[in-house]
């Protein structure tokens, strides 16, 4: 996407074709840094440190991780055993989102086959630069689907702003290009439907003050940041008129996982009649679980994550303390929004309710 008329993606792969570059997402807005990831270790910090985040880029990551591998697989190894640890290990980066393990799996069984090691380095390099490319196609599609919703409204509303919440950053820098939730706002932005976006905090990493105004801003998007709890307020008043978030894993029953805080923001549309959609691309959902609250793994992540807060001091990007000193915290990462609050999901392959029918519908090649 373009900052500053550059385009720009959070990841690419270095001419040498042995550095995988990535925007340093921690440090944004106030610093742009550019880090080299050279080897398996370097992709494990990074997505656990979240210099990459968000379901897609993980996955795109990784994938870019299991080539990694393959380049600097030692010669006293036999490639498949030490491929297999190395993506064991990938995988368990982070816990929640269904990307990471998809696109391990999908470059892994590419590769595993291949006779020789220049082949297997060949194979996982084309499957990563693939699974990239057809992330970048997905998102565009959601885009265009998500669009039709946005300009439904627009006519209702004879071309008077329309509003939309987001929480969290599902946006190009979650994805790639144009984002999940995002990439049907930049489709109405370029389509001259007036649009406005809600843009929750989303704390405790502020993944929407600091990354999706952000990325809004340098668009030319008309945006506002409100606190995690303003949400509810704002639909009570018709300020709201649709609700768009990302995911990291969903059910193929319609449960939704996402940044902590997207349950209640559901709830509260719910109770004021306000559509909720899911955007998502088809590797975030996972086709083995059935029950989103009991099965997907709710990532716990560093309570001084919570205590803590980022920002500009004089210049200078400074963490400081909020509650006393001993006071303990909890930082559940995720919550699940369950089926019967999401009123559509958006998919590259067009839109479908948040029910196992629906959705098998638009992915028929994963009936068992
Ligand atoms: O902890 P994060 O920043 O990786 O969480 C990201 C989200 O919750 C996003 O909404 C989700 O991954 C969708 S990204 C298109």
């Amino acid at each position: 996407m373009k900052v500053d008329d550059k385009n720009l993606r959070p990841i690419w792969l270095d001419e040498n074709l042995k550095t995988i570059k990535v925007i340093d997402q921690r440090l944004l807005p106030h610093e742009f840094i550019i880090v080299d990831l050279n080897n398996v270790d370097d992709v494990i910090m990074a997505i656990k440190d979240m210099y990459v985040r968000g379901a897609p880029l993980i996955g795109v990551t990784a994938a870019y991780g299991v080539y990694l591998a393959a380049l600097n697989c030692p010669d006293n190894q036999t490639a498949n055993g030490f491929l297999t640890k190395e993506c064991d290990r990938i995988k368990s980066a982070r816990p929640t989102a269904v990307n990471l393990a998809w696109a391990v799996d999908k470059v892994f069984s590419k590769i595993k086959k291949a006779k020789d090691r220049q082949e297997k380095i060949d194979a996982a390099l084309k499957e990563a630069c693939s699974i990239e490319e057809k992330e970048v196609e997905n998102c565009r599609k959601i885009g265009e689907y998500g669009l039709a919703l946005i300009d439904e409204i627009s006519s209702k509303k004879k071309g008077e702003t329309v509003n939309v919440l987001t929480h969290c950053n599902a946006g190009w820098l979650a994805c790639v290009e144009y984002g999940t939730a995002t990439a049907p706002i930049y489709a109405a932005f370029e389509a001259d439907i007036d649009i406005h976006v809600w843009v929750d905090e989303t704390r405790p990493l502020n993944q929407g003050s600091r990354l999706t105004a952000w990325e809004l801003g340098k668009h030319g998007v008309k945006h506002t940041v409100i606190t995690d709890n303003a949400g509810g307020h704002l639909m009570q008043h018709g300020m709201v008129d649709m609700v768009i978030v990302g995911t990291d894993r969903t059910t193929y029953t319609g449960d939704v996982a996402n940044k902590i805080g997207t349950y209640l923001k559901a709830l509260a549309a719910r109770d004021n009649n306000i559509p909720f959609y899911t955007a998502l691309p088809s590797s975030t959902f996972d086709w083995n679980l059935k029950d989103g609250i009991k099965e997907i793994p709710i990532e716990e992540r560093d309570p001084d994550e919570v205590r803590f807060v980022q920002g500009l001091d004089h210049k200078i990007v400074r963490n400081v303390l909020v509650p006393p000193e001993n006071s303990p915290a909890a930082n559940f990462a995720f919550d699940v929004t369950p089926a019967r609050l999401v009123t559509g999901f958006i998919t590259e392959r067009g839109v479908c309710k948040a029910a196992e029918a629906d959705i098998l519908r638009l992915f028929p090649e994963k009936r068992v």
